[in-house]
């Protein structure tokens, strides 16, 4: 206790998060400032413009919400839906389930329709519930962490426009990692989080509006008590959350700066340092290196002899989900993996949860000696659990693969 923070050192290849890129850490312990000094201002609209870079838009209303990636969903989803607004929600993973739970605690009468995890939904599907509940608003994940697979999501913007239904995404576990074009898909909300391919530490959720969903957030503005002045909105429905009230955050981050959370300095040093770097490496090309190295690493799953999990054909860029080998203890298998290698991969959760590991090639860790080391570990710790494995043959197909 009276010793300082000294982490072990870790390679961590699991579904996120994942070691920091050092210049988001060098960037975090820059010193403070206050905040409307002009320093902080100049920051937090390079930061909105870097992430209109990111989430390809040219939405206004791009920013960060201070929180993990929940804070984001949670300040959406409170903004955009008043108690009994119908909610639609496709769910194909844990985090479908995450979007529902948040719609619930808004109150919103949610219809939810399901697939087995390790698919994902055909447009088709998603019509014909739009056309069945007649939602206000569509609320999709795009990269489901929890089954390794993303939801195809370039025609359900026009899909949720034709049936009069807004749509919101979830990008945390896909975005910079895996195509996405919020304008051009006619997304209307979109969330992330820093903590897997933009390669910083969770704890800020950058978010991108549309003008259409910012008119739905500010018919319910209400300035609160204390700072309002003669003129100033004030709702009788407002929205039922202060902190995640986005018509306030939206006049925080615009010209009005208007008073509301002290923006926490240091996370905005992150997000800004995370967009900066995808920006200047551009997007196109950060998803490239994400599909390069996330294939590599498939290659050398697969010459390991371990099965793939779920539709390949829509697998992320960024990880991978392989079933557990039959006899394995694969609990044990990821405590070896840690204790003598120092390499953390991931279990699963619900359905899949003993079954299947997931594997990570994101952010700062999609890189050539990251898969190579992880895939050289891997092999030692299946051959002493008893799985045949032939020598090399992991890093050997990886190495093929990038050749
Ligand atoms: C797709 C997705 N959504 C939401 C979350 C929740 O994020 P957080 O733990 O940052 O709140 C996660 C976390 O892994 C995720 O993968």
């Amino acid at each position: 206790m009276t010793e300082p923070i000294n982490p072990p050192p870790r390679l961590l290849m699991g579904p996120g998060p994942i070691n920091a890129d050092p210049r988001v850490l060098r960037a975090m312990s820059a010193q403070l400032v206050g905040q409307y000094d002009p320093a902080m201002t100049g920051y937090m609209n390079e930061t909105m413009e870097l992430y209109r870079g990111v989430f390809r838009t040219k939405n206004d209303a791009t920013l960060v919400i201070d929180g993990t990636s929940r804070a984001g969903i949670e300040a959406a989803f409170v903004s955009l839906i008043e108690p009994g607004d119908v909610v639609l929600v496709p769910v194909f993973g844990r985090f479908g389930h995450l979007l529902r739970e948040i719609a619930e605690r808004c109150q919103a009468d949610v219809r939810v329709i399901e697939r087995e995890w390790g698919t994902v939904f055909t447009p088709a599907e998603i019509e014909a519930a739009l056309v069945e509940h007649k939602p206000k608003l569509l609320a999709i994940v795009h990269g489901d962490t929890s089954t390794t697979v993303a939801q195809p999501l370039e025609e359900l913007g026009a899909l949720a426009a034709k049936h009069g239904a807004l749509l919101y995404t979830d990008v945390t576990a896909s975005l910079a990692g895996n195509t996405f074009e919020a304008d051009a898909w006619g997304i209307d909300a979109v969330t992330g989080g820093l903590q897997k391919c933009l390669a910083g530490p969770s704890g800020s959720s950058p978010i991108s509006l549309s003008a259409k969903a910012v008119d739905v957030i500010n018919s319910r503005k209400s300035i609160e008590a204390g700072i309002r002045v003669d003129g100033d909105a004030v709702s009788a429905q407002p929205i039922r959350s202060n902190y995640f009230d986005l018509s306030q955050i939206l006049d925080y981050w615009g010209p009005k700066r208007l008073n509301h959370h002290t923006e926490a300095t240091s996370m905005l040093y992150a997000a800004r340092e995370c967009a900066r770097l995808l920006v200047d490496e551009g997007m196109e090309n950060a998803v490239e290196r994400h599909r390069m190295h996330g294939t590599a690493m498939v290659e050398g799953l697969k010459s390991l002899g371990l099965v793939l999990f779920g539709d390949q054909s829509v697998r992320m860029n960024n990880v991978v989900g392989v079933h557990i080998p039959d006899g394995l203890d694969g609990d044990a298998a990821r405590s070896t993996m840690l204790n003598d290698f120092g390499i953390e991969i991931g279990t699963s959760f619900g359905p899949l949860a003993g079954k299947v590991w997931r594997i990570g090639t994101m952010g700062y860790n999609a890189r050539r000696d990251a898969v190579l080391t992880t895939l050289a570990a891997l092999e030692q710790v299946l051959r002493r659990g008893g799985v045949a494995v032939t020598a090399g043959s992991g890093v050997g197909a990886a190495l093929d693969f990038y050749e």
